[in-house]
C-alpha cells in the first residue's frame, strides 16, 4: 500500500478522473451529485486507482460546468451538501483513495461576491481583484481573443473601463498581482486541507501571470515567482499532490513546476501530444489526420526530457478532450483492441496515469445535431465559424470530432433506460451505444477492456521499471508501429503497440514475460489489428 503521507507517492499512483455532472445521479433530477460517486466507491476500489482527481463541486451558475466559481467555499446545491463532501473524503479515505478537488484560480464566475463588488466602483476593495483597462466603448484596449470566442474584454458602461476575461464573458480574470487575492486564494486552500483533501488539480494555472497589455496570456514573467509562493503558503502538508494544467508548457518549463524538491507542484499536466492531429497554425477545430511518427516524437521528447528531474501526467482522455477510442483508435469493429492498445501505450510510461470516467469501458464520441449540444465553447464556435462562412458541414465535422461534450455524455452503468446514470431527464444525451457499452456488461465480461485496465493499473505497482525505468523509441520512423523500452540496471520493459487495423509482419522477441496482451498471446513475426503487448526482461 502507498504511504500517502510521503512525498513522491503518486510516482507509483494512478488517478482516475470524475466529472460530477455526469457520473451518477441519485435524485432524479438528470444532473450527477456526490452520494452517486460515493455510491460507486467500491467500483473504483475494484478498479485499484489511488485517487479521484473531482472536476469542480463547489457553488457555480454552471456557464462553463464548474470551471466558473461563484463560492469557493460552498457546494454546488444539486451536487450536494458540504456534508456529502466530508462523507465523500471519509468514504474514499476508507478505501485508501485520495479525492484531489479541482482549484480554478485563473478566473471565477462573475457571480461571486468579489465581482460583484468589483463592479460597485473603481474604489471598490474588491475592484483590483481583477484585471481592468480604461477605455471607450468603441475602443478595446487591444484585440486580443477569448478561447470560447470573441473579444477577451468586456465592456462595463458605468465604469467607464474593461475587464479581460481569458474564457467565456462571465469567468473574468483574476488579478494575481493583488497580494490581498492572493491571500484569500490560499486561505481558501487550507480549508479544503483541514477537510481531508489530499490535492489539487489546478486549471489553467500556466495563464495566471497574464500581461494583457503585452498580448501575453501563458508563461507570463512572474508565473513561477507565484507558484512557489502559492506552493509555500497553501501545499505545506508533504502528501499533498498537486497538478498543473498547463497547456502551454514545454520541458524546460515543465522542469520547474515539477522539479523533485516540490517548491512548485508535484507534476505537470500538459497536451503537447494531444494537439498533433490539427492543421499548422490552426486550432483544434482544423482537423488533420495523425501522423503517428510525430506522436511517437514528442512522447519521447517529453518522456526523456523530464526523466529524473521532472514529473509529468499520461493521460489521453479528460472532460476537455473527446473519446480517445473514437479518435485513434476504431470504435467500430476493433472497439475493445484499440481501446486496449492505447491503454497500454500509455500505462507504460513514466508519469502518472489518469484513467477518464468511461474510458476503462471503452466509452466513444456521439454525434448530435447541434440542438443537442450544451458545452459553451461548441456553441460559441458553431456561430463564430457560421459567421464566418465555414461550411456547415465542416463545422459540424470538427464538433463530431473535438467537441468537448463527447467525453461528457453520461457515464454508461448498465443497459437499464438513461444507461443508469438516472431516472429523470439526463442533461446530456446519454450515447445510444449503452446498451452494449456500460460497466454492468464489463464487469461480466473476463475480457472486457475494465478488467483490461485493472491489471494495468495492478502493474504499475509490481514493477519498478514503470516508474523509473528510462526511455528509448524503437523504429522512431514507422508510421504504423508504436514500440518502445524502459530500462533500469535489472530490469527491460517491452512495449509494442499497432496502431492499425491490418497485420503487421515484423520479427518480435520472444524472450520474456508477458506482462498483458490484447489478444490471447502474442505471435512472433505479426501483430494482429491493434495488436500491443507488454514483456518483461530481467537482466
Ligand atoms: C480548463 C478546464 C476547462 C475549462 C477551462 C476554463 O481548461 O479543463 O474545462 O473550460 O479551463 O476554466
Amino acid at each position: 500500500m502507498l504511504d500517502k503521507t510521503k512525498r513522491g507517492w503518486w510516482e507509483s499512483a494512478v488517478f482516475y478522473q470524475i466529472y460530477p455532472k455526469s457520473f451518477q445521479d441519485t435524485d432524479g433530477d438528470g444532473i450527477g451529485d456526490l452520494k452517486g460517486i460515493i455510491s460507486h466507491l467500491d467500483y473504483l476500489e475494484e478498479l485499484g486507482i489511488d485517487g479521484i482527481w473531482l472536476s469542480p463541486v463547489c457553488q457555480s451558475p454552471q456557464r462553463d460546468n464548474g470551471y466558473d466559481i461563484s463560492d469557493y467555499q460552498a457546494i454546488y446545491p444539486v451536487f450536494g451538501t458540504m456534508e456529502d463532501m466530508e462523507e465523500l473524503i471519509r468514504e474514499a479515505d476508507k478505501r485508501n483513495i485520495t479525492i484531489i478537488m479541482d482549484l480554478v484560480l485563473n478566473h471565477c464566475s462573475d457571480q461571486h461576491i468579489w465581482f460583484k463588488e468589483a463592479l460597485k466602483s473603481r474604489d471598490n476593495p474588491y475592484h483590483d481583484y481583477f484585471v481592468w483597462r480604461d477605455g471607450t466603448p468603441d475602443e478595446l484596449p487591444n484585440d486580443m481573443k477569448a478561447t470560447f470566442g470573441g473579444s477577451a474584454w468586456t465592456w462595463v458602461p458605468h465604469l467607464g473601463q474593461y475587464y479581460f476575461h481569458q474564457f467565456a464573458i462571465e469567468q473574468p480574470d483574476l488579478n494575481w498581482e493583488n497580494p490581498q487575492l492572493r491571500r484569500e486564494l490560499y486561505d481558501m486552500i487550507r480549508f479544503w486541507v483541514k477537510k481531508g483533501i489530499g490535492g489539487f488539480r489546478l486549471d489553467v494555472i500556466d495563464q495566471i501571470a497574464k500581461e494583457p497589455d503585452h498580448y501575453i496570456t501563458s508563461n507570463g514573467p512572474r508565473l513561477h515567482e507565484f507558484l512557489r509562493e502559492l506552493s509555500q503558503e497553501a501545499f505545506c502538508e508533504e502528501g499533498l499532490v498537486t497538478v498543473g494544467e498547463a497547456w502551454g508548457a514545454n520541458v524546460e518549463r515543465a522542469k520547474l513546476y515539477s522539479a523533485p524538491d516540490c517548491s512548485e507542484l508535484s507534476m505537470v499536466f500538459q497536451f503537447q501530444h494531444m494537439q498533433l492531429d490539427q492543421q499548422p497554425g490552426g486550432d483544434k477545430w482544423d482537423l488533420a489526420d495523425l501522423s503517428l511518427v510525430k506522436l511517437k516524437k514528442v512522447f519521447e521528447h517529453w518522456q526523456q526530457g523530464l526523466h529524473g528531474v521532472g514529473w509529468n501526467s499520461l493521460f489521453l482522455n479528460n472532460h476537455d478532450l473527446p473519446r480517445i477510442v473514437s479518435r485513434w483508435g476504431n470504435d467500430k469493429e476493433y472497439r475493445v483492441e484499440s481501446a486496449k492498445m492505447l491503454g497500454t501505450l500509455l500505462h507504460g510510461m513514466e508519469g502518472t496515469p489518469y484513467i477518464y470516467q468511461g474510458e476503462e469501458i471503452g466509452m466513444t464520441n456521439i454525434r448530435l445535431p447541434i440542438q443537442g449540444y450544451v458545452d459553451v465553447e461548441i456553441l460559441n464556435m458553431y456561430e463564430d465559424r457560421l459567421s464566418k462562412g465555414y461550411p456547415l458541414d465542416e463545422i459540424m465535422a470538427s464538433i463530431h470530432a473535438k467537441g468537448r461534450d463527447n467525453a461528457r455524455t453520461p457515464m454508461q452503468w448498465s443497459d437499464a433506460p438513461n444507461a443508469g446514470f438516472t431516472t429523470g431527464a439526463p442533461w446530456l444525451t446519454v450515447n445510444p451505444n449503452y446498451k452494449q457499452i456500460n460497466v454492468k456488461a464489463a464487469l461480466e465480461d473476463p475480457n472486457s477492456i475494465f478488467y483490461y485496465y485493472k491489471k494495468l493499473v495492478a502493474l504499475r505497482k509490481e514493477h519498478e521499471v514503470f516508474r523509473t525505468g528510462n526511455f528509448t523509441l524503437y523504429k522512431a520512423d514507422d508510421p504504423n508501429h508504436f514500440c518502445y523500452i524502459r530500462e533500469t540496471e535489472s530490469e527491460r520493459l517491452l512495449v509494442t503497440c499497432n496502431f492499425t487495423d491490418q497485420e503487421l509482419k515484423l520479427a518480435l522477441p520472444t524472450n520474456g514475460e508477458v506482462l498483458i496482451c490484447n489478444y490471447d498471446y502474442p505471435l512472433k513475426d505479426t501483430l494482429r489489428p491493434y495488436e500491443a503487448w507488454m514483456m518483461l526482461q530481467k537482466k
